[in-house]
């Protein structure tokens, strides 16, 4: 036999060397480990709500414990279509605009496998819910970043430039990739940003493919506008939603792309081969899900604004300059008040030392060095959880900048 010797990378791809594992769920591994509370990854540690529940457990019941139709359950798509169009005023077909995934995170990955070609431009705005980095590696498009930029005033919305956002668009570029309400800075993209993001999609005949999925998690009067509601978006849109967040329940993994009929086709193609469907029974839950009232909404985003207020304060006491989030449920943090040279070593001394579990603002940034003085912080916990975290993080208020 020939002397074959394996070399450590033989058996691996490329593409797998461009990215590491997701730092946010490493961060949950390590609260495990050193029996910290976790405002690291943003999944709630209350229960959801009942109705959906026994939604589930009637369907399981009733055996519909078998393959869904590929692209998504007619109730749910149903379900979907109606929601769109009551809350954005988005008509959408059900039959030939919705793939139901597993997860909005499957509904990214299809999306990019579906539309991009090796070399072809993806524009993200950054900071930037990790995965994306990761997607485009995945899909061969090269991403490009566009700065979100920290207001002055903590109190006041994270801004890019317009100037940049125009030089990053081109001739290569086949989508921009937006998150609205956004993780993790908290702001909501007002109606003048994104009908100058709409302006620079026509122009360029580029694609937006919206991460919509905080919709219902808004503060302060916001409002969340869906970039394909607006005059010629609609047919260079990908809508991506899903019930993790709005439902509390990340582990159903249950999510859509929402798209026009021949960039869905391309879309269910990916995801038939990818997943084949998303779990039967919890897409017959989540059309339920989706008739909840409206009172529902209401109280969701009442009671994530009170959670807000309630983490916020205590992290301002320990002395990290918060920045006020609009939507959504993170606040990004400055940390230089305690002299570490990198947010590395701040959230393991906390993870480890203080007994808090939070995200590295380094990985939401695709050159580390831009994050070096940020953590982010969940608050889709419960009060109490919030209250025992803001306890443990005052200890910090001793600690002296080196
Ligand atoms: C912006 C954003 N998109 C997608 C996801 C994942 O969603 P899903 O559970 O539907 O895959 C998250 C989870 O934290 C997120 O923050």
């Amino acid at each position: 036999m020939a002397d074959v010797s394996i070399q450590p990378k033989h058996f691996l791809s490329d593409k797998v060397e461009r990215f590491t594992e997701s730092v946010i769920r490493e961060m949950t591994r390590q609260a495990m480990l050193y029996g910290a509370v976790n405002l690291a990854q943003g999944f709630p540690d209350f229960p959801a709500p009942a109705e959906i529940k026994r939604a589930a457990q009637e369907a399981v019941a009733a055996d519909v414990n078998q393959y869904a139709i590929t692209w998504g359950a007619k109730n749910l798509r149903n379900a979907i279509a109606r929601q769109m169009k009551e809350w954005q005023g988005i008509p959408v077909d059900p039959e030939t605009q919705i793939t139901v995934c597993c997860g909005s995170t499957e509904a990214m990955i299809s999306t990019l496998l579906a539309v991009c070609n090796k070399g072809d431009e993806v524009i993200i705005f950054e900071p930037f819910y990790e995965n994306y980095g990761p997607d485009a590696v995945l899909s061969g498009a090269r991403p490009i970043f566009v700065k979100l930029r920290p207001p002055a005033n903590t109190d006041d919305e994270w801004s890019f430039d317009e100037r940049e956002l125009r030089a990053a668009f081109h001739n290569h570029t086949k989508a921009i990739i937006l998150n609205t309400p956004n993780n993790p800075t908290g702001k909501v993209f007002t109606r003048a940003e994104l009908e100058l993001i709409r302006d620079l999609c026509v122009e360029f005949n580029v694609l937006a493919i919206t991460d919509e999925i905080y919709e219902h998690i808004i503060y302060d009067g916001t409002q969340h506008i869906s970039i394909a509601s607006l005059a010629g978006m609609a047919e260079r849109t990908v809508t991506i939603n899903g019930l993790s967040k709005t439902y509390s329940v990340t582990g159903w993994r249950v999510g859509w792309a929402v798209a026009p009929p021949n960039v869905t086709n391309a879309i269910r193609k990916v995801h038939d081969f990818l997943t084949v469907g998303a779990p039967a029974p919890l897409q017959e839950a989540g059309a339920a899900a989706l008739g909840l009232l409206p009172s529902y909404y209401q109280s969701l985003a009442t009671s994530y604004c009170a959670r807000r207020d309630r983490l916020v304060p205590a992290l301002a006491e320990a002395r990290f300059r918060c920045f006020r989030p609009r939507g959504a449920y993170y606040v990004m943090t400055d940390i230089c008040a305690f002299g570490f040279t990198d947010d590395l070593a701040f959230t393991k001394y906390l993870v480890k030392e203080i007994g808090v579990a939070a995200v590295p603002g380094s990985s939401f940034y695709h050159d580390p060095r831009n994050g070096a003085q940020q953590v982010r912080f969940a608050f889709c916990k419960r009060v109490d959880t919030l209250d025992e975290a803001g306890k443990r993080l005052q200890k910090l208020r001793g600690l002296r900048k080196k």
